[in-house]
């Protein structure tokens, strides 16, 4: 039998009220990268970019985060419960017309792929599947009621559970992932009712509605996968953002990637990391970082968006971020890469200097308390200490060229635009407004003038 098409359904209308934040809970970071974006991680394996999301609370700020996303977006104008929140998708996500639809809530940000995976496989087999855990802690969940068979009878939100009613709680509860064959749950959508201590439309009443007529329901059992647990207050989210860190150090370190003090580092899931590279805590590498084989990277270094090439180094208090790092290229201590900076093979950055949108040629180096902006600097070029390239004339931002093999001397001020010569020469202390030409010589300062100094005698 072929597998059934299955659509995937983020649910990421809610207000996220118990965060305590004015920020669509969806939005919330975990390890640099907001929790739904985790969620599309975890989905990416099986439906690509291709996953439809409910939004509301804030759909504005969701958009523009996901901007790649929003053609799939569906508004739940009003949140009314989760339930509401289905039935305001179902059309459209119908419209594509998958046999099955997986629903998943947007704040289950640690779920895997291959645990989805899981459920997944239960597609072609029942009307309605969907993951159970059993927490330590079940608290706030949705509790899975079943009857002396071990079936699944229903979903009873916390809240509403009397143990009169429905018996002693069990401790498996609802992990808010589930599988719905879309033509048996349809004629359901419209019997969701809000009579709760809620007043809320939940898609946990599916499971009930669906038992009593005579649907097949599979709870999938995953026991006490805290990768499965639904954050909804800063606490849960901290702790469970701790872990996600220690998942993923832990995974590196597995792969041969050397990691010093590796519960003070801190490393995104974005981040590819070569076996053999090494890194020394604190550390933090965040966004699309890569880091190759032969790599160091050293402590106290905070990392965005930056690629480090075979044999580079990093030494301690480095601030990089959107730059390329060349082989052997050397960075730091206490060096500052903005976006736009590369270094290629061999070139230095020392200490107190700053970099933005300026390439080092092949072993170029600047080494001590420079700052380089806008700026093009040939292989071999020395940058003498205290060299600014005044790059911004308060409007407009301006080019400077250095020549290959080119020396500036210390304390020199290179006025945009302006071009020095390739092994051309200036003399320290000098503010250089006009082109120095290949080869040649510039020296722009008042001229030393030495006059006696007359000293009291007693
Ligand atoms: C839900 C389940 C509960 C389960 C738990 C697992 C219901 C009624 N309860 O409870 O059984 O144990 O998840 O973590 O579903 N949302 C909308 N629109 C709304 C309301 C919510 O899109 O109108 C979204 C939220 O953004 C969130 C998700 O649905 O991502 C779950 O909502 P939430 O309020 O966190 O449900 P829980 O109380 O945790
Ligand atoms: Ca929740």
């Amino acid at each position: 039998m072929p597998t059934p098409t299955i659509a995937a359904l983020i649910l990421a209308a809610g207000k996220g009220t118990r965060m305590h934040s004015a920020k669509p809970k969806v939005l919330q970071t975990m390890l640099g990268e907001p929790m739904l974006r985790h969620v599309y991680n975890a989905l990416a394996p099986r439906f690509g970019s291709e996953a439809f999301t409910v939004v509301g609370h804030g759909a504005e700020l969701v958009e523009r985060a996901f901007p790649e996303m929003a053609a799939r977006f569906v508004i739940q104008g009003e949140q009314l419960g989760t339930g509401h929140a289905l039935q305001a998708a179902w059309e459209t996500i119908n419209t594509a017309g998958a046999a099955y639809c997986l629903v998943i809530n947007g704040d289950t940000p640690l779920v895997s792929a291959e645990a989805l995976d899981r459920l997944l496989a239960q597609a072609g087999c029942c009307d309605i599947a969907f993951m159970s855990i059993t927490p330590r802690d079940p608290a706030g969940f949705g509790r899975v009621v079943r009857d002396e068979n071990r079936r699944v009878a229903a979903i009873v939100e916390a809240k509403d559970y009397s143990v009169a009613e429905h018996g002693p709680a069990t401790g498996e509860v609802n992990a808010g992932i589930y599988l719905l064959r879309a033509a048996s749950v349809g004629p359901l959508l419209g019997r969701l009712g809000n009579d709760n201590r809620s007043g809320e439309y939940y898609i946990t009443d599916l499971i009930g509605l669906a038992v009593a007529d005579g649907l097949t329901v599979e709870g999938v059992q995953c026991g006490d996968d805290v990768s499965l647990m639904g954050i909804n207050s800063p606490r849960e989210l901290i702790r469970a953002e701790s872990a996600l860190r220690r998942r993923i150090v832990e995974a590196h370190i597995d792969r041969g990637v050397l990691i010093h003090n590796p519960e003070t580092v801190i490393i995104g899931p974005g981040v590819v990391i070569e076996p053999g590279a090494e890194i020394f805590g604190h550390c933090e590498i965040y966004g699309a970082s890569t880091v190759a084989a032969g790599a160091r990277l050293g402590s106290y270094t905070h990392i965005t968006n930056a690629s480090f090439a075979p044999g580079c180094v990093v030494r301690e208090f480095c601030h990089i971020e959107g730059t390329e790092v060349g082989p052997d290229a050397v960075v730091g201590p206490y060096a500052r890469l903005r976006p736009g900076t590369v270094l290629r093979t061999g070139a230095r950055v020392g200490n107190f200097v700053e970099v933005k949108k300026t390439v080092l040629g092949e072993g170029a180096k600047a080494s001590h308390l420079t700052y380089l902006g806008d700026a093009e600097v040939g292989a071999g070029a020395n940058i003498g200490a205290g060299t600014i390239t005044c790059n911004y004339d308060g409007k407009n931002k301006f080019t400077t060229v250095i020549g290959p093999g080119a020396f500036i001397g210390s304390n020199t001020a290179l006025v945009a635009p302006v071009t020095v010569g390739r092994d051309a020469l200036v003399g320290a202390g000098s503010t250089i407004t006009k082109d120095v030409p290949d080869e040649g010589g510039a020296i722009a300062r008042a001229k030393q003038t030495n006059i006696s100094r007359r000293l009291k005698k007693s």
